[in-house]
C-alpha cells in the first residue's frame, strides 16, 4: 500500500510524496507539470498516466515546484496521517502560489474523491479537483481554470481503465515498471475508504496488458508487477485474439499469458486476496520460473471474529489453509502481510492470536498500521473507535518487534547461498554497490563488479544480511 510490498521503502507506510520526472514531449506548449504522489503503487501508477495525457498536450515536467506552471498532488485517504501529510504539503504550494498567482494547484487522487467539493472549500488555494476515473478530462479542466473558474471532477466510472493510454514510465530505473490489470474494489472490508474512492472494480482488457508488457520487455523492461487491490478477482469477458468467440480470462491465465511474453521477463503482481487465491494461481506461480515465487497476502488480524468485524470474509483457519497450500504448491514462496493494530473492540487475546498468526507463517516482511477510522466506512458508522490511542500504540510495536525478529530470520536462510537477481542499479547508499531483488523480492546489495550492469540477472553470493537487506558478492 503498497506502499504495497515491492519498493524498498519503509515498511510501516504509504509512499509519500515523491515527485516524478521524465524527458521532454515531442511538441512543447512551454508549460511544466510538477507531480507529486502519495499512497498505493497503483496511485504512482495513475500519475503515470496523468503525465502522459498531459505530455501530449505539450506539457513537460519538472522536479523542482517553483519552476512549474502546474502543480499536481496525487493523493491517499488510506489513513488520517496520510491526508494530514497531504495537507501539509498544500500549505508549502500555497506559499508558492502567493508568490506566483498565476499558478495551478490540483488535487487528483483518493482524497480529491473523498472530499469532492469540499476541498475546493476547505482549501481556497486549489484550483481544480479531480477523482480517480477523470483524468481523461484533465485537459478540459485545466482550459476552465485558466477561463478564471475553480474546475471539479470526480465521477467513477464503472468502465474506466485507461487501457489505451500508455502510460510514460516516471523516475523509472528503465527496468521495473507497474501495470495496472484492474481498477476499484468490490469488497466493503469495513476498515478501508478504497471502495469508496475508487469505485467498482473493473478489468482491464489483457489484450492492452500484454501489449503494454510486451512493449516494456521490447524497451529493455525485466521485470513487470501487475497491480490491483484484489487481483485474484481479475475477470475480463470478451472477444477472443482472433475474434471469433467470446472468451473470459481470469488471473491464472491472465499470469501466464504475460509470463510467455519472455522467459527473461519477471512477474510481480500485487496484492493478494486470502478469500479469493486459487490453487490454480498457485500451480502458475510454481509452473513458470519467471513469475516469481512471492505473494503479498495480507492477514489484517489473526482473530476470527475481529476479521469478521473488518467484513474480510475469511477466517484464521481459511487463511491459515491457504498459507499451507501456498507452501505446499510452491516451497521456498515469500509471504508478506498488511496488519492492522487495535481495531475496534479487539481484545488482548486477539491481539496475541495476530502474534500468533504471524509465527505460523513467519512473514517475510510486512507492512503493519494502527487503526485509523476513516469516515464514512462501514466501521466508522457500526464500531465505536474504542482501542485507546496507547494500546494501538503498545500492539503496533509488539507486532513489528515480531516482524523484525522473523525478517531477520527469513533473511538469514539465504546466507551462505547464491542468489539469482535482477540488478536494478546502483544502491542507493553508495554508488559503488549495486542493488537488486531475488526471486523471493529480498533486497541483495553487493560490490559493483566490472562488465555488471543494470537490467542484467546475476548469481550472488550471500555473505551476510542485516532484518532488510542481503550483502553478497558476485560469483
Ligand atoms: N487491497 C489491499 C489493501 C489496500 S490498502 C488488500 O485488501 O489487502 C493497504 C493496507 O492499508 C490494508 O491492507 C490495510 O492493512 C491498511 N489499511 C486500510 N485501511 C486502514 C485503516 N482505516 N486503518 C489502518 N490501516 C488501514
Ligand atoms: Fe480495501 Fe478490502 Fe478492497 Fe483491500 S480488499 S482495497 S482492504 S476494501
Ligand atoms: Fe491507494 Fe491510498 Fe487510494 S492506498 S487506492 S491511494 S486511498
Amino acid at each position: 500500500m503498497i506502499d504495497l510490498q515491492l519498493t524498498d521503502k519503509t515498511h510501516d507506510e504509504e509512499r509519500q510524496g515523491e515527485a516524478l520526472v521524465i524527458d521532454a514531449p515531442l511538441v512543447r506548449n512551454g508549460r511544466k507539470l510538477y507531480i507529486e504522489s502519495y499512497g498505493c503503487q497503483m496511485n504512482f501508477a495513475d500519475s503515470e498516466i496523468v503525465a502522459s495525457i498531459l505530455l501530449d498536450q505539450g506539457f513537460e515536467t519538472t522536479g523542482d515546484y517553483k519552476e512549474a506552471d502546474v502543480v499536481f498532488i496525487n493523493t491517499c485517504s488510506i489513513r488520517e496521517n496520510a491526508e494530514q501529510r497531504v495537507r501539509n504539503r498544500l500549505s508549502q504550494f500555497g506559499a508558492e502560489k502567493r508568490r506566483n498567482p498565476k499558478l495551478i494547484v490540483g488535487v487528483l487522487g483518493c482524497m480529491a474523491e473523498r472530499l469532492k467539493s469540499k476541498f475546493l472549500e476547505e482549501e481556497k488555494l486549489v484550483d481544480v479537483v479531480v477523482g480517480p476515473d477523470a483524468y481523461r478530462e484533465l485537459p478540459q479542466l485545466l482550459s476552465e481554470v485558466e477561463s478564471g473558474h475553480k474546475a471539479i471532477n470526480v465521477l467513477l466510472s464503472r468502465e474506466e481503465t485507461y487501457a489505451d493510454i500508455s502510460p510514460v514510465r516516471l523516475n523509472g530505473n528503465g527496468i521495473t515498471a507497474f501495470i495496472s490489470i484492474m481498477r476499484g474494489c468490490d469488497n466493503m472490508c469495513s476498515f478501508c475508504v478504497v471502495p469508496f474512492t475508487r469505485g467498482r472494480e473493473r478489468s482491464r482488457d489483457p489484450y492492452s496488458i500484454l501489449a503494454e508488457a510486451q512493449d516494456l520487455f521490447d524497451r529493455g523492461y525485466k521485470e513487470v508487477t501487475l497491480l490491483g487491490q484484489n487481483v485474484d478477482s481479475y475477470k475480463w469477458k470478451g472477444a477472443d485474439a482472433e475474434e471469433t468467440a467470446e472468451t473470459e480470462v481470469n488471473f491464472a491465465q491472465l499470469l501466464e499469458k504475460v509470463a510467455l511474453i519472455s522467459p527473461d521477463l519477471r512477474i510481480r503482481f500485487s496484492t493478494s486476496h486470502p478469500k479469493d487465491i486459487t490453487d490454480e494461481v498457485l500451480y502458475a506461480i510454481a509452473k513458470y520460473d519467471n513469475i516469481c515465487n512471492y505473494i503479498h497476502l495480507p492477514v489484517q488480524s489473526g482473530s476470527t471474529r475481529v476479521l469478521e468485524l473488518m467484513n474480510r470474509t475469511y477466517t484464521r483457519e481459511w487463511y491459515i489453509n491457504r498459507v499451507d497450500a501456498i507452501r505446499r504448491i510452491i516451497p521456498g514462496c515469500a509471504i508478506s502481510s498488511d496488519i492492522i493494530a487495535g481495531f475496534c473492540t479487539e481484545t488482548e487475546e486477539e491481539h496475541q492470536e495476530t502474534l500468533s498468526i504471524m509465527d505460523y507463517v513467519g512473514y517475510d516482511f510486512a507492512f503493519t498500521f494502527s487503526y485509523s477510522e476513516r469516515p464514512g466506512t462501514l466501521a466508522a458508522r457500526k464500531y465505536a473507535d474504542d482501542i485507546p490511542e496507547e494500546v494501538k500504540k503498545r500492539r503496533l510495536a509488539e507486532i513489528l518487534l515480531k516482524q523484525q525478529q522473523t525478517s531477520l530470520f527469513r533473511l538469514q536462510q539465504f546466507v551462505g547461498k547464491t542468489v539469482r537477481i535482477l540488478v536494478e542499479g546502483t544502491s542507493k547508499k553508495s554508488d559503488k554497490d549495486f542493488c537488486g531483488r531475488n526471486d523471493q523480492n529480498a533486497m541483495v546489495v553487493f560490490p559493483a563488479s566490472e562488465g555488471v550492469k543494470a537490467g542484467q540477472y546475476v548469481n550472488v553470493h550471500v555473505d551476510r544480511c542485516t532484518s532488510a537487506t542481503l550483502l553478497g558478492t558476485v560469483v
